[in-house]
């Protein structure tokens, strides 16, 4: 990595301001429901405890609470979790800057300290460079760790860097060294499994992924989109009449190119978006009037498995159909399945596609499992993240 990492800092008596990502998904009774980010960054907390540190000031956002205090979007839920997960006390502050902030810090007898939501600080957001001062001031050496949070370019993520030599921890580095490698240098062939809700926030990916897979495969309710812009019926489907264009466009390319970009054959449907709602699976692409589209079908899976039955590294970023429905889930999870059957390597974006193959508990059977929704999404763009650009070069 052409960036300082942990293994080049000497730590030796030193505060380590870490950012992470523990924006988790919390229940109406503020409990943790899947806390895969904060066990995410465990490893880099133990790095340090280990070598020296004298403190490691933890920083976090929680949730967009846009410059306010937010009561629920406190993070004393995080602080429990990782006192349990770390095994030794965590102290929680109730602010993440000023006197308060450093005069605790400074007679904390625990080495690992949480301060409170960087986002009740609208400075956080804007990248203010004197907030970015005051966050630096808490720490001798900046570590990020925040893979989730590298697309955006905030105090918390970019400006600290400005003040202090600043290295990416172990999950920054694990993050680019797996998505970076299966875009840049990818064991052929090269398949990319594409899903989800819209074409719009898929397209970037596209583009850049096109010319580098073998295949790409495509299901999730942007698949109807790309359907209907080839005049084929998809019935009540959802789509994006305003994405036809683009739609036609990425099929073309993907002709010239002579890509395989592979929509599906057939699909599960059903009268209404409802569990016990009437469904039955079509004969081929088209789905009448009346019925929606709500997965890839049986032949389409199929299909798809026959496809990946031969590649060597798959990227897969969205759900094939609404997984979270279970009569609607078949496409989304037997791929998940089939992937950890595979001996490829297996890399799944974060967000929906993430919590898929851990409802299907075969999450760790992929090679890896980003942590990043849309950092993820932007680094498959092929995007430079601000979080990462800023660290210290090597
Ligand atoms: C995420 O969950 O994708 C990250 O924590 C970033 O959150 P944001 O989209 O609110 O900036």
């Amino acid at each position: 990595m052409a960036k300082l990492t942990l293994r080049d800092l000497d730590l030796k008596d030193k505060r380590v301001l870490l950012r992470v990502d523990f924006n988790v998904p919390l229940d109406e009774n503020l409990r943790i429901t899947d806390d895969f980010r904060i066990k995410a960054s465990i490893p880099t907390i133990n790095y340090l405890l280990g070598n020296g540190a004298k403190k490691i000031i933890l920083m976090s956002h929680l949730g967009r609470p846009e410059g306010k205090v937010v009561e629920n979007l406190r993070l004393n839920p995080v602080a429990k979790r990782l006192e349990e997960l770390l095994g030794i006390k965590v102290k929680k502050l109730d602010d993440c800057v000023g006197e308060f902030v450093k005069s605790e810090i400074e007679r904390a007898e625990e080495r690992v300290i949480l301060l409170e939501n960087l986002r009740f600080h609208p400075e956080e957001e804007k990248n203010d460079p004197l907030f970015s001062r005051k966050l630096a001031e808490l720490g001798d050496l900046f570590v990020n760790d925040a893979f989730g949070t590298s697309h955006r370019a905030h105090a918390s993520t970019a400006g600290v860097t400005h003040y202090l030599k600043s290295a990416a921890g172990f999950l920054l580095e694990k993050e680019i060294k797996y998505l970076g490698e299966a875009i840049e240098n990818p064991q052929r062939p090269f398949v990319v499994i594409l899903g989800g809700a819209k074409v719009s926030d898929k397209i970037g990916v596209m583009e850049n992924l096109l010319p580098k897979a073998e295949a790409i495969l495509i299901g999730g309710a942007m698949a109807y989109t790309f359907l209907k812009a080839k005049d084929i019926n998809i019935g009540n489907s959802k789509y994006e009449k305003d994405k036809l264009e683009i739609a036609q466009k990425i099929l073309e390319k993907a002709e010239n190119l002579k890509r395989r970009f592979l929509l599906p054959l057939d699909h599960m449907i059903a009268e209404k978006v409802e569990a016990l709602a009437k469904t039955m699976n079509t004969n081929d692409d088209h789905i009448p009037e009346g019925w929606l589209g709500v997965d890839i079908g049986r032949r389409t899976i199929g299909e798809f498995k026959k496809i990946l039955r031969d590649a060597r590294t798959v990227v897969w970023n969205g759900p094939l159909g609404i997984f979270e429905i279970e009569p609607f889930s078949r496409g989304t999870k037997e791929i998940a399945l089939y992937l950890a059957g595979l001996k490829a390597i297996t890399v799944i974006g974060g967000g929906d596609t993430a919590a898929a193959v851990a409802k299907f508990g075969v999450e760790d059977k992929m090679t890896h499992v980003s942590t990043g929704g849309g950092a993820s999404l932007e680094y498959m763009e092929g995007r430079i993240l601000p979080g990462i650009a800023a660290l210290t070069d090597k």
